[in-house]
């Protein structure tokens, strides 16, 4: 989706357009001063939670030990949520909505930026507690809304093609395909081998969720299409966007991507290639240690994404610290967001569980890249990815994505009829 830029909403016109009932719009740009930022003043010290999705690394708790073990009285609790995007989405909201206090700092994913500091669920943060500076600009941009910022970049994502690397080079392919047609030929190589048996092509996340959104996004702006333009507006009903989804469906159609894979999520994918079902693998950099350390370690390597006409691109994807507005204890929340998002955690999280950092030095050093070799190709990933629409009714316009993508995607209707479908709600839905 090529929504480069942060489209400010005139206030109460969109909003009032899209049909959502907003307490106030969030505040405009400046930095606020000292413990204070905006309306918000950080007092009080004492436990804390730190609510996030299932951590599949394990790295996580021993991040929030070393924390602990320095603040015995403003202990941090880790509150594991579901691990699916939509689920997270969900309980963060209905917490807010309760005005509980049992959440502190939200892992919030980087779409949710505007809807959550709109509705004023998240606190403006000072801007000076943290190195902006030293991170990549493009994930910067992601924790903020009207120009001020609302979390604290922690990690970011992009996307990332994993291929059996093993398999190519026995079938004679020289490297890792740039194209969708270069893959499936390629495909048909590795078939051939004995030890490819029972094997299928590719597979990404593709069952009815915020990866269907992503995956979905992906393929259209691989093939030079855009889901919003550039100030915002939906334009998915175009040839370009149908040559994506037309690769998707066909894809499930013709088997290259296996039927049972609609009902992916990133973990399924992760096992299926682990265990050796995919010569091909669309997901993002946490899968890299983990199956480094599976049946298939030593025997595989990342690329970036394949495309209609060359290499594809990414959806921009991530995790930032926010701050839940209804939460006690807020000087304790704020320094322990500091740590968590400090750049001694990010080479944590790296090393530990191959997650992307958002400082920029740390894709460029010579240790970390000849652990991660990929480091450079993530780099380009991150900073060339694509944000998804940056709007606050987020919620309604990745519903639409999903259910007019899996119909596509399962057969329910043609990729012209969804697109045109999908292209009506989302001007309803963003008032355009
Ligand atoms: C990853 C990304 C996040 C995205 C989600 C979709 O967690 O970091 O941005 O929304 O996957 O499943």
């Amino acid at each position: 989706m090529k929504t480069r830029t942060i489209r400010a909403l005139p206030c109460a016109a969109t909003l009032v357009a899209a049909g959502l009932l907003l307490t106030a719009c969030g505040s405009s740009g400046g930095s606020g001063s000292g413990e204070q930022a905006g309306s918000t003043s950080f007092e009080g010290r004492g436990p804390i939670t730190y609510v996030a999705g299932k951590d599949t690394t394990g790295v996580v708790p021993k991040v929030i030990d070393r924390w602990n073990k320095l603040h015995p009285k403003e202990k941090v609790t880790f509150v594991q949520l579901p691990t699916d995007a939509d689920s997270q989405r969900q309980q963060m909201i209905q917490n807010a909505e309760t005005k509980s206090d049992a959440y502190t700092v939200l892992s919030l994913d980087v779409v949710w930026t505007s809807e959550f500091a709109a509705h004023q669920w998240i606190d403006r943060l000072p801007e000076q507690r943290f190195p902006l500076g030293r991170m990549l600009k493009p994930v910067v941009e992601t924790a903020k809304y009207r120009g001020a910022l609302y979390a604290a970049p922690a990690s970011s994502d992009g996307g990332l093609l994993y291929y059996r690397s093993d398999l190519l080079k026995k079938a004679g392919v020289s490297g890792p395909p740039a194209t969708w047609s270069q893959m499936k030929a390629d495909c048909a190589k590795v078939e051939k081998l004995p030890e490819a048996k029972g094997m299928s092509c590719y597979a990404g996340q593709f069952q009815k969720y915020e990866g269907l959104t992503v995956n979905f996004a992906e393929a259209v702006d691989s093939a030079g299409g855009v889901v919003t333009d550039a100030d915002g507006r939906p334009d998915v009903d175009t040839p370009a966007a149908r040559k994506g989804l037309d690769f998707l469906a066909g894809a499930v159609k013709d088997g290259t991507i296996p039927k049972e894979a609609v009902t992916y999520q990133e973990e399924d994918g992760r096992r299926a290639f682990q265990s050796g079902k995919l010569v091909f693998l669309r997901n993002w950099p946490y899968m890299y240690a983990l199956a480094g350390k599976s049946k298939v370690a030593g025997r595989f390597a990342v690329a970036p994404l394949p495309g209609l006409n060359g290499p594809g691109s990414s959806s921009l994807g991530g995790h930032n610290l926010a701050l839940s507005s209804f939460a006690r204890n807020k000087a304790t929340a704020l320094d322990f967001m500091k740590f968590f998002s400090s750049e001694d955690s990010a080479g944590t999280f790296l090393k530990e569980a191959s997650l992307a950092p958002p400082y920029t030095r740390l894709y460029d050093e010579p240790s970390l890249v000849e652990q991660y070799p990929y480091l450079p190709v993530l780099k380009q990933s991150v900073l060339h990815a694509v944000p998804r629409p940056r709007v606050v009714n987020y919620g309604d316009v990745t519903s639409a994505v999903q259910q007019e993508a899996y119909a596509a995607l399962t057969g329910a209707k043609s990729s012209a009829q969804a697109l045109k479908d999908l292209q009506s709600a989302l001007q309803k839905s963003t008032g355009q």
